[in-house]
């Protein structure tokens, strides 16, 4: 048998190696994501020994903070969001490669500044030079940033200088395809790492070694057997202090084009040549290439929104969307988004996937559910019983696993059925939590492993499937005429109208 791990070329997904010594550039250094996440996470790659010890970080913002405090800030971030300190000399080491730069994202001095203050630290720290540049800024800093570091020729040498590029990557198809011109005219597309935090899920991960590892499945992957597909990824929270950024976003951009897509996309995608970054990712955006919206002409019947008004979360009453501060009373985001996508492919023509996702909905919630055909004849109709059909169920998150639902015969003399499920879950077969997607993308990036990043005609094509949907959203609309639904509920009626007309319903979750 011919295994991947045989191929020479393979990158990725299932090496231990250690990462070159280097300088970790983050811009946006003040901001939560620093704090909460990225910080936090270099912290506990470093406990666990998966980086070099002359690995350095150097936060870069416009505040004029002091080595010192910055170190602080971070030190407050690992204790409180990440997997804390225990050991006070552990924490200094660490905090050793801690450095912080104050600059202007726009201005050219700053990376000039910069770019001395990194070349200074590779004499004490060892970094020989390699630099990851993470843009954990706003989007509108982007194109700025992209180019002051191209004219600083801080991205010269595509083995030594990568930069990562946070969501959201534009804001329609044609900001995308312009912020991608940005970037390869300041380096090449292998030095590009395009984050959706979702391809960093162990659980999302894991759908590619259910489906390739395994031999069962895949004759059954397919529209001879599978009726429908049901992506969920359903949060309780609202809009949160976020308000500035979501009335520009919603759900569409804020969920839709990246996340749902990337579930979506290695759901359906057709098995890769190999594990390199370049196999999957081919293989990945062939089936957005033919993905679109079911129903181009009328999207009541494929691209429903919605906006959740005042109700009740977990016994307390909470505000809807428009009342929420930083809120246009009269705002027509969406904080809901339901749509039916066809494949245009000869493995899924004629199967529908269903996605939905929304805020204050009754539970958090991500998962993939795989409906498959009912028995061409039912031979237990006698005992009056409505069988159910068998559902593949990947659980995203939380209580991660997969279970697979089908009919047995209750216990007794009559012959009756019933629904159960077998079930694999990950607390109860690996005994440990998984990691937090960041530690893998940022060990991934310091690798040079671009498996799990999105390309540049990934993200242009999952722009192009959702733009008929928010041309139209996008238009100067009535407030009156965007859905509503309670918080706490899972979705306004349109939504279950639109899968009622196909004769099927969503899941109860
Ligand atoms: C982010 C969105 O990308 O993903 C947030 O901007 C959302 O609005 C979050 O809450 C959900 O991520 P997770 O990992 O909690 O499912």
């Amino acid at each position: 048998m011919v295994t991947l791990l045989d191929n020479p070329l393979r990158v990725g997904l299932q090496q231990e190696r250690t990462p070159e010594p280097l300088i970790l550039v983050i811009f946006g250094a003040s901001g939560d994501l620093t704090q909460r996440k990225l910080v936090p996470a270099i912290y506990q790659l470093k406990q666990e020994r998966r980086l070099p010890p002359e690995i350095t970080v150097v936060g870069v913002a416009r505040r004029d903070w002091s080595h010192d405090y910055f170190r602080e800030q971070m030190r407050q971030g690992v204790d409180e969001f990440g997997i804390g300190i225990d050991r006070e000399e552990t924490w200094q080491d660490f905090a050793d490669g801690l450095f912080y730069c104050s600059g202007n994202m726009d201005s050219a001095e700053s990376y000039e500044k910069l770019k001395n203050f990194l070349v200074e630290l590779d004499g004490k720290r060892g970094t020989r030079g390699n630099r990851v540049f993470y843009l954990a800024v706003s989007p509108k800093f982007f194109v700025p940033g992209l180019k002051q570091l191209g004219a600083a020729g801080m991205l010269a040498q595509p083995s030594k200088h990568r930069v990562v590029i946070e969501k959201p990557f534009g804001r329609d198809l044609s900001t995308a395809r312009s912020l991608n011109r940005t970037v390869q005219q300041v380096c090449q597309e292998n030095q590009v790492y395009r984050i959706d935090h979702y391809l960093g899920k162990e659980t999302v991960q894991n759908i590619l070694v259910f489906r390739f590892a395994n031999a069962i499945f895949e004759p059954l992957w397919n529209r001879n057997y599978v009726d429908h597909v049901q992506i969920t990824v359903a949060e309780t929270v609202g809009v949160e202090e976020r308000a500035g950024y979501y009335e520009t976003s919603g759900a569409l951009r804020d969920m839709v084009q990246n996340h749902l897509m990337q579930l979506l996309a290695i759901t359906a995608m057709e098995p890769p040549n190999s594990l390199d970054a370049d196999s999957i990712r081919t293989e990945k955006v062939k089936v957005v290439q033919a993905m679109h919206l079911a129903d181009t002409h009328d999207l009541t019947h494929c691209a429903i929104r919605g906006q959740y008004a005042a109700g009740w979360m977990k016994g307390k009453p909470v505000p809807g969307y428009r009342e929420e501060n930083g809120v246009n009373p009269e705002s027509t985001t969406p904080t809901f988004v339901a749509m039916k996508l066809m494949i245009d492919n000869w493995r899924w023509k004629g199967v529908p996937f269903y996605l939905r996702t929304g805020k204050r909905l009754p539970k958090k919630v991500t998962e993939i559910a795989i409906q498959f055909k009912q028995v061409p004849l039912l031979i237990f109709q006698s005992a009056a019983q409505q069988t159910s059909p068998n559902i593949l169920t990947m659980r995203i998150q939380p209580n991660e696993g997969i279970s697979l639902r089908f009919e047995a015969k209750m216990p007794g003399p009559d012959l009756r059925t019933r629904t159960v499920d077998m079930d694999f879950s990950y607390g109860s077969s690996f005994g440990m939590a998984s990691a937090d997607a960041y530690n893998r993308l940022l060990l991934d990036c310091m690798l040079g492993d671009q498996t799990l990043f999105t390309r540049a005609d990934e993200v242009e094509e999952a722009w192009r499937v959702v733009t008929p949907a928010l041309s139209a959203w996008d238009s100067p609309s009535d407030p009156a005429s965007v859905p509503q639904y309670e918080a706490g509920t899972w979705q306004p009626t349109e939504a279950e109208f639109m899968l009622n007309r196909d004769g099927r319903r969503w899941r109860r979750l």
